[in-house]
């Protein structure tokens, strides 16, 4: 079975592709490189020992899919590419708007003229907006506080009136809570030249002291300690979890949404103190104002993943942690 991987070398997707690999599909990479690494292509080569496609273009572009499609026979998509910064997304919604609305349209469009009729994407349990209890389940109401949230929201609309148009549609929507970790093998990860926006990236960046200090977003959130509760998952979990969806949308027609999410809940103080604990090394921080549009706390109900994907995560957030931590301090070191 030949998927094709947008977004692939990006930090989610290069997760996934070593695990297609590992598990025996063949695998095709799109990417235009504009959030991520060419030698990662190498990389997911060097870790899986295995051979694949790689194609640098832009998804918006009709015709190198039409080129991607008449050259390999793909039975299934996994769709990551997109641009993801919140933040941004409220400076700059039209290139937001833009770059994921046209790229998933372009896609859905070859894979119909191809006759492939089987995708998964990647939301985001930001479609939950601020919810009204937790944990999330998956018929919850939906809404979004920004760019970035509208775009996985529009999407999730228009696979939904795909399907109502033509049933022979498979598509699942993966709905992705706090990714976070790397690769065991140090070689791959997320390790993002900005100031980061996420916490983890910006813990490892405090803790290798690129960073001087984390700002604490908060410490008056009516949670276990007062800071922001949120669902870590392991990044290599997250992708194990595609491999279930595609083996789902290979074998029947339909659409559904699933949480990809552990289920528990832990703050930033104790994500910090973990990672403080499990590498032996210091985090400095401080409690600063709340950042705007943040909620007290957002975890999963993954009871319907598990029941319908057989998909649970394994990995701890100690693990999350240690291999966070060690990607990061590994690529500094062949700087
Ligand atoms: P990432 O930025 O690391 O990967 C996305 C990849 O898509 C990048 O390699 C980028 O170069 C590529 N890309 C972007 N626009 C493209 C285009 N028009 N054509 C071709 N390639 C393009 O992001 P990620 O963290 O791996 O996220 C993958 C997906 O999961 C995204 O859709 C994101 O919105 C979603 N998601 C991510 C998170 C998270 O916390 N990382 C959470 C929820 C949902
Ligand atoms: C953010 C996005 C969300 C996206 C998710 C996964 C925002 C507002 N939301 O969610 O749409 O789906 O990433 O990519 O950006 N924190 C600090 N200090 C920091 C950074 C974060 O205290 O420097 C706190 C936050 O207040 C929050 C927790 O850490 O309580 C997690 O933050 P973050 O990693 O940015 O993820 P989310 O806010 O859940």
């Amino acid at each position: 079975m030949k998927i094709l991987v947008t977004g692939g070398t990006g930090y989610i997707g290069s997760h996934t592709c070593v695990e297609l690999l590992d598990a025996g599909y063949e695998v095709v990479i799109i990417d235009n490189l504009s959030n991520s690494k060419i030698d990662v292509v190498d990389k997911i080569k060097k870790i899986t020992n295995k051979d694949f496609k790689f194609y640098k273009g832009d998804l918006c572009d009709y015709n190198i899919l039409d080129k991607i499609f008449s050259e390999n026979k793909i039975d299934a998509v996994i769709h990551f590419a997109g641009f993801k910064a919140v933040g941004e997304s409220v400076s700059m919604p039209l290139k937001y708007y833009r770059n994921n609305l046209d790229s998933t349209l372009t896609l859905l469009e070859v894979m119909n003229k191809y006759n492939c009729k089987k995708i998964a994407f990647s939301s985001s349990a930001t479609v939950y907006g601020k919810p009204e209890s937790l944990p999330i389940k998956e018929d919850f109401p939906l809404s979004t506080t920004n760019p970035y949230g509208t775009t996985k929201l529009i999407i999730e609309g228009i696979l939904r009136d795909l399907y109502k148009s033509d049933n022979e549609w498979s598509i699942a929507i993966l709905r992705y809570f706090n990714p976070i970790g790397a690769h065991k093998s140090g070689l791959i990860g997320e390790n993002p030249n900005d100031i980061p926006n996420n916490l983890m990236p910006y813990i490892v960046k405090v803790a290798t002291k690129e960073l001087d200090c984390l700002n604490v977003f908060g410490d008056d959130y009516d949670t276990k300690d007062g800071t922001g509760v949120r669902d870590y998952i392991h990044v290599v979990d997250l992708a194990k979890g595609h491999i279930k969806a595609i083996e789902k949308i290979l074998n029947e027609t339909g659409i559904d949404a699933y949480n990809l999410g552990t289920g528990n809940g832990y703050s930033v103080l104790e994500l910090v103190n973990t990672f403080k604990k499990v590498n032996g090394v210091d985090v400095k921080y401080k409690i600063v104002d709340r950042r705007p549009g943040d909620i007290d706390a957002c975890y999963a109900d993954n009871s319907y993943a598990k029941e319908k994907l057989n998909w649970e995560a394994k990995l701890g957030i100690e693990d999350m942690c240690k291999d966070s931590y060690n990607f990061v301090k590994n690529s500094n070191e062949k700087k």
